[in-house]
């Protein structure tokens, strides 16, 4: 799997934290800074050699719009579909939730057409609309997929917000492990979780498992019994002492003080944590991507 370039993800941030000064300073649902980061994402892979999608929906009587992108070839009957959700609250530009999980999946989606990736499944890739409003881009796009389609995804990954400044290194609780928290997710979401887990194994960081609790946009996918997966680096809640032995940062700090504040800019980023979460994406799309079908 290849190592994702963390310059070329942080041009993309730059790119989205112009689009909300341009616009009012947010890239929310309804403003002008959403259609600007979705044609943003959209010409970016078309110019790669996707086949793009704007679907429309309508919200609180405003459009809102999901990117979807697949990348042409593979066993249209097994799908692996990477996630992640493009538009911000009002308050602030929503660079690290979630410009940074855009940024992230647009990376690795890019690697693949840079390496002609020939994958035995199909890979799609979706940036998601309204998820601060309630999930509204994903369970739309689930809601209304012939129940045929959304048999043929396999896998679902989902990454809402991965650059934290404060940064901790949670990977989904596909298997409820812990015995703690909302219970497990589809089965088929432990073999998710092991993927995503055995990158940052590899690198020597340790993980600890973080709930499906319904707070973004593997929810509906989980609903459907989509096996679902993915990682987080920590939205307003403090960081422990015992999580600041593990991973370093601050105790008794937020992952992200500027979790749905003005300050969630560029600066708001913390590069490592970013760079690793980009490089286990790209680990887990292709060794999902390229597994051989059961024999
Ligand atoms: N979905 C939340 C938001 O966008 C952030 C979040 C992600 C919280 C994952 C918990 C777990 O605001
Ligand atoms: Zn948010
Ligand atoms: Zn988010
Ligand atoms: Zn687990
Ligand atoms: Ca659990």
């Amino acid at each position: 799997p290849p190592d994702i370039p963390l310059a070329n993800v942080k041009a993309h941030l730059a790119r989205l934290q112009t689009i909300a000064d341009a616009n009012g300073g947010n890239r929310a649902h309804g403003r002008p800074g959403y259609l600007a980061s979705a044609t943003y994402i959209k010409d970016t892979l078309d110019a790669a050699g996707f086949t793009t999608t704007l679907q429309s929906f309508t919200y609180n009587g405003a459009t809102g719009y999901n990117v979807i992108a697949d990348w042409p070839g593979g066993d249209p009957g097994d799908v692996v579909m990477t996630g992640a959700h493009l538009d911000s609250v009002t308050a602030g530009p929503g660079i690290n939730d979630n410009g940074s999980g855009s940024a992230a999946i647009l990376e690795a989606a890019l690697e693949v057409s840079r390496q002609a990736l020939r994958p035995a499944k199909h890979l799609r890739f979706a940036w998601w609309g309204a998820e601060e409003l309630g999930l509204r881009g994903s369970r739309h796009y689930v809601n209304t997929l012939p129940a045929a389609e959304r048999a043929r995804i396999k896998a679902y990954l989902n990454f809402d917000m991965v650059g934290s400044p404060n940064a901790g290194y949670f990977v989904y609780d596909g298997d409820d492990s812990d015995g703690v928290g909302a219970g497990p997710g589809p089965a088929g979401s432990a073999e998710l979780e092991r993927v995503l887990q055995s990158y940052f194994t590899s690198i020597g960081v340790p993980t600890r498992g973080t709930d499906f609790d319904g707070r973004s946009d593997y929810g509906p996918f989980i609903s459907a019994g989509i096996p679902a997966g993915g990682t987080f680096t920590g939205a307003e809640g403090t960081k422990t002492s015992a999580q600041a032995q593990l991973w370093g940062g601050t105790a008794g700090q937020a992952f992200d003080r500027c979790y749905h504040r003005s300050c969630d800019t560029t600066a708001n980023i913390n590069d490592t944590a970013l760079d690793r979460n980009a490089d286990a994406i790209a680990h887990a799309v292709w060794t999902l991507g390229t597994a051989a079908p059961p024999q």
